[in-house]
């Protein structure tokens, strides 16, 4: 029997690895990590993220053949292969903070690794890395293995949370990289193998480490880019009357561009785009590419544009001033269909409007109180952020922003309502009830285009949509 360890188990490890238990009856998988209560989870009736299909796919295979443990070292030990899946953060100190990758916790998994290995292993780069980090990786292990064999392949992972199961299930391509030596294609074909008991093999692509590492960084560039363009070009339908979804619809037509990822937003969020394209913008500029660099770091200051240009509509609609207003957000997490708020733009709005002395009223299905004053607590590493983002502090915090359970309980009152996530259920919202309660003139701002602008004009709100005409 192959068996798996995978060192992580967060957004990535948890779902892939299940995945991996559920389609490889024959191979014994167990994802082990250093978060005592995040593994209590993973055993538990309350998986630590929320995921759609997650939960089906845990119940019928663990305890079967996927495990989840804190025994790191029992289980690296006796791995055939070892995914590593920690998390691989923006540096905010010392060389490269504000852009390069902290590699912190992938060197401490390899050296454990390393210590712990009595037999040979194939080590597989499941995080996101920095282009040639296995370089790096392989000189660890080289140089503390004891005679063993270790060979290390990148296997970036493209899942989107909130279709997680589904883009396990069907991906569009899984991407494998290894060494060129005979050795290095073994352990391509042996990983190979685990993923085609359900991928078909057309869809299995294998390329040289490097070219592995670089596609998982230029893909969420370029994916990142689309989002960039779009919302660019939603500042200019604002002001000259024309409707970002038309003329999104219109573009991706074309199949050159194709129809998806081209919906105007309020901004990107999540926990990779942004450190991704920071890490490529590093790499650049290391490598003496600055033209290259600016290149994508622009794709990120649209993205901060984006995200001020919605604050400063908010604030300039309301006759200058937000000091003491309610204003609703719906919406904390940075996409639906997520309980992740990390990096989402919920955070930057809100910092946004607590900056002019806002009283915000925050609701999202699946955030918690407790994780959202964390959030908006939390010092970002503050590259590039104008003035009005920069954090609050924690006690201004608390006493200008609460947080309920019910969206309807959150609008009470507002003077504004700002959405910020793009939840099925704020389409289905009784807008009619919403409008009665809030104070008049009552505003909406639609950072997701959820709404219908005319049916809410019809009810009286004043509406702002990204992109939309005003
Ligand atoms: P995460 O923070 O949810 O999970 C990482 C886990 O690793 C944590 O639970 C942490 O406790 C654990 N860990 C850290 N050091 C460890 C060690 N030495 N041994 C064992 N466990 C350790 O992160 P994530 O969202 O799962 O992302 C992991 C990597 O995958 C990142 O590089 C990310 O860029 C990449 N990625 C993420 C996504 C996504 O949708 N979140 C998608 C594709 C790729
Ligand atoms: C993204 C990529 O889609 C995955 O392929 C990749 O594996 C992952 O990053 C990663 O490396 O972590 P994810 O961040 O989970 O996945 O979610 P996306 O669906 O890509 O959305 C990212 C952000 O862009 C969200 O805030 C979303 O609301 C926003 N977005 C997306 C738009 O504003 N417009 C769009 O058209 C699409």
């Amino acid at each position: 029997m192959v068996k798996i360890c995978c060192l992580g188990a967060g957004y990535v490890g948890g779902p892939t690895m299940a995945v991996i238990a559920l389609k490889c009856p024959s191979v014994e998988v167990v994802v082990v990590d250093i978060s005592v209560a995040r593994i209590a989870a993973w055993n538990s009736d309350q998986l630590p993220i929320y995921e759609p299909g997650l939960d089906d796919v845990v119940k019928q295979c663990r305890g079967r053949n996927l495990f989840f443990s804190t025994e790191i070292e029992k289980h690296i030990g006796q791995a055939d292969i070892v995914f590593v899946s920690v998390n691989t953060p923006t540096k905010t100190r010392g060389l490269g903070a504000g852009k390069a990758a902290d590699l912190t916790y992938w060197e401490s998994a390899a050296r454990m690794i390393a210590d712990i290995a009595k037999s040979d292993k194939v080590v597989v780069e499941k995080s996101t890395v920095p282009v040639k980090t296995a370089e790096a990786i392989e000189k660890i292990l080289i140089h503390n293995s004891k005679g063993i064999n270790f060979q290390i392949l990148s296997n970036p992972e493209f899942l989107a949370e909130g279709t997680a199961i589904q883009d396990l299930f069907n991906p569009d391509r899984v991407l494998i990289g290894g060494r060129e030596t005979p050795e290095g294609k073994k352990a391509v074909q042996a990983l190979k193998q685990v993923y085609a008991n359900w991928v078909p093999e057309d869809r299995i692509i294998t390329t040289n480490l490097w070219s592995a590492e670089l596609s998982k960084l230029a893909a969420n560039a370029f994916l990142a880019q689309r989002i960039s363009s779009v919302n660019a070009i939603s500042a200019l339908c604002e002001a000259t009357g024309a409707d970002v979804a038309e003329v999104a619809y219109s573009v991706g037509k074309d199949t050159r561009i194709g129809p998806r990822f081209l919906s105007a937003s309020v901004g990107f969020g999540g926990s990779c785009f942004q450190k991704d394209i920071l890490s490529l913008v590093y790499i650049c500029e290391c490598n003496g590419l600055p033209e290259v660099a600016s290149y994508w770091k622009d794709v990120i200051k649209v993205n901060d544009y984006q995200k001020s240009r919605f604050v400063n509509r908010v604030v300039s609609s309301m006759f200058n001033t937000v000091s003491e207003k309610k204003i609703a957000v719906l919406g904390f997490a940075f996409k639906k269909d997520t309980g992740d708020t990390r990096e989402t733009p919920a955070i930057d709005v809100c910092k946004g409007l607590l900056g002019d002395k806002a009283k915000i009223s925050i609701y999202d299905p699946q955030v918690s109180e407790e994780q959202i004053q964390r959030d908006l607590a939390l010092k970002k590493f503050d590259w590039d952020h104008p003035v009005h983002l920069q954090p609050t502090s924690p006690t201004a915090v608390k006493q200008q922003v609460t947080v309920t359970w019910d969206a309807y309980e959150a609008t009470k009152g507002a003077h504004g309502v700002c959405i910020l996530t793009e939840w099925d259920e704020f389409s289905k919202l009784d807008y009619v009830k919403i409008y009665e309660n809030m104070q008049k003139p009552a505003f909406i701002f639609d950072g997701r285009n959820v709404i219908d602008p005319q049916k809410l004009r019809e009810i009286g709100f004043i509406v702002f949509s990204i992109g939309k005409p005003l």
